[in-house]
């Protein structure tokens, strides 16, 4: 255990990532360098194949990296053996991805409560926190649609409660926008707005979209494997509009 009280959330020190070996090994992460505070809403860019998905993948503890140093919230976690991993991303990660990964033919209410279903809670317990957690990404009254009665923008939402339905401390989004349109990716965005502010949710996501990661607090790009910029951004919802000079 290291001292949690100068560290931030997460710290990545000199990650690397070799998928493969020998001749046809590639080294997709080439020594990445991040410190996220708690409560940040990080915007992850950069081209195709500079590395995004993989740095999020090791970020959510769902892969290993080759080398370097990985703490979140002081704990090693290139230590961590596979079930310490899988306990630590139930109880303080979030998943959200483009193509939305619901059940076919299951509720948008059962969907939600899968994750309550593997920590073994009660019926009665899951029912209410899905419940709520539908009713903060706006779908009251949708709980027993399935997903093929639900648009994608609404799909999109199921997948954002079903991750914020165990409380997360951090929510994981590799390109939560990509398959909708416009419209719908920026009330899905305002979603994530919300949840940072109200809730407090840390938000690392992946977008391609500059008009997506403007309601980010901070835009990282990555560029061959490794962190090219990292600057912090006026996030979008906050800026003055231009009529009334108050804030949106
Ligand atoms: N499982 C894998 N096996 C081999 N190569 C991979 C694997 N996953 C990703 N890569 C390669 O690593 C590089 C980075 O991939 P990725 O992290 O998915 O990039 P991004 O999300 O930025 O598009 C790419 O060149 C990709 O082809
Ligand atoms: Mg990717």
């Amino acid at each position: 255990m290291t001292d949690t009280g100068t560290l931030p959330l997460i710290r990545l020190r000199n990650i690397t990532k070799t998928y493969g070996e020998g001749a046809t090994a590639f080294l997709a992460l080439r020594g990445v360098d991040l410190d996220i505070e708690a409560g940040d809403f990080v915007a992850i860019m950069g081209p195709s194949g500079s590395g995004k998905s993989t740095a999020m993948n090791t970020l959510g503890c769902l892969d290993v990296p080759s080398g370097g140093e990985y703490l979140f919230r002081g704990v090693h976690v290139e230590n961590l053996s596979r079930d310490e991993r899988a306990r630590l991303r139930r109880r303080y990660m979030g998943f959200v991805f483009q193509g939305f990964h619901l059940l076919a033919r299951t509720s948008a209410q059962e969907n939600v409560e899968l994750p309550l279903v593997y920590r073994g809670e009660p019926a009665a317990q899951r029912h209410e926190a899905a419940r709520r957690a539908l009713d903060k990404v706006g779908l009251k009254g949708w709980e027993h649609h399935t997903p093929a009665e639900l648009s994608g923008g609404q799909q999109q939402r199921v997948a954002i409660a079903r991750a914020i339905v165990t409380e997360p401390q951090v929510l994981l989004a590799d390109e939560p926008t990509g398959n909708l349109d416009t419209q719908r990716s920026h009330e899905i965005m305002e979603l994530l707005w919300r949840l940072n502010t109200e809730q407090g949710i840390t938000v690392l996501m992946v977008t391609h979209e500059p008009d997506m990661a403007v309601y980010a607090r901070r835009i990282v790009r990555f560029v061959d494997g490794v962190v090219a910029s990292d600057e912090p951004n006026e996030p979008l919802l906050l800026r003055p509009t231009p009529e009334t000079g108050h804030v949106a």
